[in-house]
């Protein structure tokens, strides 16, 4: 904590002058979580945020494919990720060609796409979905086969739960794809009553030993209201870390996996970005229209 305050009050004190807002992911470390962002929240929760953003600059605490996001809904203002390199092995998963093929192999079939993906993919889909509002995405379309990409796990996990045949594609988040159900159970022996929290993203096996799914903002929601005396968050470490400073009273079982590229974004390159307006984050605007079209109907479906 020392070496975080100077970073703290710097970042603080000049996105005041910049009329910055900071929009941090709930994987983003407690030192950017809890002392420099202005909003927090999972996907869906950013992406709105972003809609109704009145500041002039955006600075993403998050993954580019986030940054890009919030890029297509303010074309107008200056979208800033402190590291350009921070990236997502889901998004990487997949190209916009990539879904103009499965177009072509499936015709007339719709087609979701993750919010993890980028602005070309967003561009070629139908519509967006996020882990809190892909069953009910799916099921807007009135379709009876619908292609969800690119995660194979979410996708597996929405089809336990609706009538519509779901054709998936084979990306993966390579967070949620390490854990197992044996990993879970033996968790479970070790520590009795223990409540587990799994992200949709994690494998179907891991699902159905846990006692609840749901995206990041769902399990915070889940253990502020629940208050269980024990929990295991299947799902990034920073998590556990945000929401134990505000839980004391809940005893947090830590497995950590992880997010690399989550953790590319840290106090000192926060600054940076403030300091230089860096590094922008731009999107074709041809592609940008159809994508936002994308990220828009998701949003409106509410
Ligand atoms: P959420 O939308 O649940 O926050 O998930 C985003 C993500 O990248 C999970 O790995
Ligand atoms: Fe991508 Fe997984 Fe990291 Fe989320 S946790 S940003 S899905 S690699």
């Amino acid at each position: 904590w020392p070496f975080h305050a100077p970073y703290v009050k710097a970042i603080n004190d000049l996105k005041h002058v910049r009329n910055a807002t900071i929009l941090a992911h709930n994987y983003m470390t407690p030192e950017i979580y809890h002392c420099v962002a202005d909003h927090i929240g999972d996907s869906l929760q950013l992406a709105k945020l972003a809609a109704k953003s009145d500041a002039d600059i955006i600075v993403q605490g998050g993954v580019h494919f986030m940054a890009e996001t919030s890029k297509l809904l303010n074309p107008n203002k200056v979208v800033l990720t402190p590291d350009m390199k921070a990236g997502c092995s889901l998004a990487e998963s997949i190209t916009g060609a990539d879904v103009r093929a499965l177009r072509k192999q499936y015709p007339g079939v719709p087609i979701v796409a993750y919010v993890n993906t980028s602005a070309d993919v967003k561009a070629e889909v139908d519509i967006c979905c996020t882990s809190s509002n892909a069953v009910k995405v799916v099921e807007s379309l009135g379709a009876d086969r619908v292609i969800m990409v690119p995660d194979r796990y979410l996708a597996q996990n929405v089809a336990a739960q609706t009538k519509v045949e779901i054709i998936a594609w084979s990306g993966a988040c390579e967070v949620h794809e390490r854990f197992t159900a044996e990993e879970i159970e033996n968790y479970r022996a070790d520590h009795p009553g223990v409540q587990v929290l799994a992200h949709p993203e994690c494998p179907r096996e891991v699902i159905e030993v846990s006692d609840f799914a749901g995206s990041t903002a769902a399990m915070i929601d889940f253990v502020r209201s629940r208050k269980p005396a024990r929990v295991l968050l299947v799902t990034e470490c920073s998590m556990a870390d945000n929401v134990a400073a505000e839980t004391p009273d809940v005893e947090f079982v830590r497995p950590c996996n992880f997010c690399p590229h989550m953790k590319r974004i840290t106090l000192p390159k926060i600054l940076d970005s403030l300091l230089y307006v860096r590094e922008e984050v731009t999107v074709d605007p041809a592609v940008a229209e159809r994508a936002r079209r994308s990220v828009q109907r998701m949003i409106d479906l509410g």
